[in-house]
């Protein structure tokens, strides 16, 4: 089947990422890499049952604001009292974000990323804005640690995709070697309850990227490499999976 037939088959909840969280270490890395303070005030988004916050507060000494629409994360929340941290049950998209200099933003909705990149775009002057693999859409980065890339307002326009692209990448030759990279470090910062299926998620991401580099002129040679071709064969043969048809 397609891949994106594939993808359409999975449970609803797996596909939305509601259920997903960041694993701890991952929150330290983010925090550590937007050098979050005692004088930032760190809004996370889409915030779950809180961990982000306490370790925010405690260990960084934030002052932190979490929003969710789902009642009964944010009831799960309260139930460790923390100081310095307010949770609000809302709606993203409507909420006031007037007082943040550092936002965390881990969504795929392309709705939902539509009208944040709206509303982000009127926020102060040096808010950073932390998204996890994917750019905030037609900006580049200030800063990556992939797969971590943030964002300061006044946000800096993309001059194309393929420029998008290689200002994560910091190249303009992703081999197979350099998508493997990329795809190991993104399926070790989202963790998997079962370790199992990291190896699988790496090897979709890893021919994910490559393909997008190709079709953007980004991928270093003509040819497909043999690790490429290889594993295209083994997530038709083995998974039904297939990918080829994306090459352009
Ligand atoms: C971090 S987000 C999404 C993560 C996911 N991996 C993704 O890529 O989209 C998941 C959390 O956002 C919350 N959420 C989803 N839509 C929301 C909205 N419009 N406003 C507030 N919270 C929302 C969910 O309840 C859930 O706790």
């Amino acid at each position: 089947m397609k891949i994106e037939e594939y993808i359409s088959s999975l449970p609803t909840p797996i596909i939305s990422g509601q259920e997903v969280e960041l694993p701890d270490d991952s929150l330290r890395e983010i925090f550590r890499f937007v050098d979050l303070g005692k004088e930032d005030v760190l809004y996370h988004l889409g915030c779950g049952t809180g961990n982000s916050l306490s370790i925010a507060t405690k260990e960084f000494g934030a002052k932190t604001i979490g929003i969710d629409n789902d009642k009964n994360k944010i009831i799960q929340a309260e139930q460790q009292k923390e100081p310095n941290r307010i949770l609000r049950c809302e709606d993203i998209t409507e909420s006031d974000l007037s007082d943040a200099t550092v936002i965390l933003f881990w969504f795929s909705d392309e709705n939902i990323i539509q009208k944040m990149l709206e509303r982000f775009s009127k926020l102060k002057p040096e808010c950073r804005i932390i998204t996890i693999f994917d750019p905030l859409p037609g900006i580049i980065p200030n800063m990556v640690r992939f797969p971590y890339l943030l964002h300061k307002t006044p946000f800096t326009p993309a001059k194309s995709l393929k420029d998008q692209v290689v200002s994560i990448f910091e190249t303009e030759c992703i081999d197979f070697t350099t998508a493997w990279e990329y795809a190991e470090r993104y399926t070790k910062a989202v963790g998997s309850p079962d370790v199992g299926n990291d190896r699988f998620l790496t090897i979709l991401q890893t021919i994910m990227i490559w393909i997008n580099a190709r079709n953007l002129g980004l991928s270093c040679t003509k040819e497909i490499p043999a690790p490429v071709k290889a594993y295209i064969e083994i997530l038709d043969n083995f998974f039904n999976i297939e990918v080829k048809h994306l090459i352009k």
